[in-house]
């Protein structure tokens, strides 16, 4: 089973290494038996999944749902719950219970928050429950970014990048997502944190990379963003097969003999 002490050893062996989403026990399942080591139950399950503008209508609930289907599918994978908007932003207190609860209750092993939370990565990181950290274009912030825009663009704001990351590295944090940033910037953290980074966005120079399912399988709706490569079109697939299915029902030749009873 792959833990976070294995990313350490990765990072310093410059192995790279693949993440992915999951959301529910049959794809969890299969990116499990494919070998992907790192699996992300993203709160990305409200656009994609659940069909929201935003992952901000996510809810722990929701979250937990999800999160336990994929711990069913997934035996070797390590299991990482993203902490939904205004879980852990409120006070320390709740956010501690509620991640806890990605660990009891959705059988996770680590938990993923979004910003510079210093301070609540350390008390987490305290009390047993691993952090990933997650820095640049932080989709909870969308409305305060002003859209999904590319950060740490300018001078200042590659510096405050850098800053944050090695801060949330003494917090404790034992991975880092670098989203949405000029790969430049990805690269200058990459080197300068021993924690490894896990880019979306963020170019070729993080030690991993994670992208979100639908999104390899071409199951997203509208235009895909630049960084996203699909690796296969299973929109097209269930087309065809939907398709099929109802031509075959039309025509009364399904269920033949082969796929009825006697
Ligand atoms: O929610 C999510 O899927 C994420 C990844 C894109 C890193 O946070």
């Amino acid at each position: 089973m792959t833990t976070i002490h294995d990313l350490a050893a990765w990072k310093a062996e410059r192995r790279r290494f693949p993440m992915l989403t999951a959301y529910d026990f049959p794809t969890a399942r299969i990116l499990d038996e494919a070998g992907i080591p790192v699996l992300l139950v993203g709160d990305s399950l409200a656009q994609v999944i659940l069909g929201y503008e935003t992952t901000l209508p996510a809810t722990m609930d929701e979250m937990l749902h999800h999160c336990r289907a994929v711990a069913r599918g997934a035996t070797d994978a390590l299991l990482v719950g993203d902490m939904p908007f205004m879980s852990y932003q409120a006070s320390p207190e709740e956010a501690i219970r509620n991640a806890g609860r990605f660990l009891k209750e959705g059988g996770m092993h680590a938990v993923k928050l979004e910003g510079p939370l210093f301070e609540l990565a350390e008390t987490m990181t305290a009390r047993g429950i691993p952090v990933m950290g997650h820095l640049g274009l932080t989709p909870q912030s969308v409305h305060a970014m002003g859209g999904y825009r590319i950060q740490a663009r300018s001078e200042e704001g590659a510096d405050r990048l850098l800053s944050d990351a090695m801060s949330l590295e003494k917090a404790g944090v034992f991975s880092l997502v670098l989203e949405g940033i000029p790969a430049s910037v990805a690269e200058r953290v990459t080197e300068s944190v021993r924690v490894p980074t896990i880019g979306i966005g963020a170019g070729p120079h993080c030690d991993g990379q994670v992208l979100v399912i639908t999104d390899i399988l071409g199951l997203g709706a509208g235009k895909p963003p630049k960084f996203v490569k699909q690796y296969a079109n299973l929109k097209d697939e269930i087309d065809r097969a939907a398709r099929a299915f109802a031509a075959d029902v039309e025509a009364g030749s399904y269920p033949d003999e082969a796929h009825s009873y006697s």
